[in-house]
């Protein structure tokens, strides 16, 4: 990027990486509107830059850029209906399921280009993986929910192999101690905390480098929800993990950075710390504050 704009001016964007800011600036014609913060780190896991989405007609997601870092809880929230879920499902190309849904620009794992024509979404959404809001698990056993990726993306070679698989991502899970004794009962048997514990071993178990969670604990009671968010803590060390949530709270208790989105536009991104103590943006005030949304 060329930094030729004048500095003398004072709308001129004081943070040199906002490059949204200096797209803004420098092209009148674009209805972009600038990110402020720091949507960008060093080192980062996945890129995103310029990713717009369209339902149809619709824009529900407008030329938004940003990273998502190594070891990191990325935090996305905005009222109902802004695109959270919409830019969450780019980031494993889920949205390709909706017939109508177009996404523009330019998303990227590891430096690798997900939306290239060469990529194969399975293996995919396994380095992607996700969790819903409401937990799916499938109609199999507890082993069977855990063991499936690793079996259909050929993980393991041996059932020792796949054991041992099940094991750790159930242990990680923080599950494993609850169900040790009944891994061949149903999944669907299990309360809504331990089905949501279920669905992240299954994510995990076939060694993501990202997982992606949309409301994980909206459907959960207190007490399962704290120990999701536990869990979401302790995983941070070996994934990266984004999380849209619709309580405050729990962003300010689980993440490292939060995104705040409004109408489809990436409004502001920065330490959560600062985003819910000193926002810089006006929407973004108003939103934490309570006024809006
Ligand atoms: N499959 C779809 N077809 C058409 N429009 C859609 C589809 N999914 C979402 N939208 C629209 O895109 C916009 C963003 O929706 P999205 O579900 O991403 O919002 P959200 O921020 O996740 O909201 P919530 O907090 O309620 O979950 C909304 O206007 C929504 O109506
Ligand atoms: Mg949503």
């Amino acid at each position: 990027m060329e930094l030729t704009a004048d500095m003398t001016n004072p709308a001129f964007p004081t943070l040199v990486n906002d490059i949204n800011a200096f797209e803004t600036e420098t092209d009148e014609s674009t209805s972009t509107n600038a990110t402020v913060g720091e949507p960008f780190v060093e080192n980062p896991r996945m890129t995103c830059r310029d990713v717009a989405v369209y339902y149809g007609e619709k824009c529900a997601i407008n030329t938004i850029s940003i990273d998502v870092g190594r070891n990191e809880v990325l935090a996305m929230i905005g009222p109902s209906g802004c695109g959270k879920s919409t830019f969450l499902r780019c980031l494993n190309r889920m949205n390709d399921t909706v017939s109508s849904c177009r996404v523009e620009g330019d998303i990227r794992l590891d430096g690798m280009n997900i939306y290239d024509p060469s990529v194969d979404v399975v293996p995919l959404r396994a380095s992607v993986g996700m969790v819903f809001q409401k937990p799916n698990p499938f109609p199999k056993s507890i082993f069977d929910n855990v063991a499936y990726g690793p079996k259909i993306h050929g993980l393991t070679s041996t059932k020792e192999e796949l054991s041992y698989v099940v094991e750790t991502s159930l242990t990680k899970a923080g599950l494993w101690n609850e169900v040790k004794d009944r891994l061949h009962e149903p999944g669907t048997g299990l309360s809504g905390g331990q089905q949501q514990r279920l669905c992240i071993a299954r994510a995990i178990a076939v060694s993501p480098e990202v997982i992606l969670m949309d409301e994980p604990c909206s459907a959960l009671d207190p007490i399962a929800t704290a120990k999701v968010e536990e869990l979401i803590a302790e995983l941070r060390e070996q994934f990266s993990i984004v999380i849209v949530t619709h309580a405050m709270q729990q962003a300010a208790r689980v993440s490292q950075r939060t995104a705040y989105f409004h109408l489809g536009d990436l409004v502001e991104v920065g330490p959560t710390e600062r985003i819910f103590t000193n926002p810089r943006h006006q929407l973004t005030e108003d939103y934490i504050t309570g006024r809006f949304g």
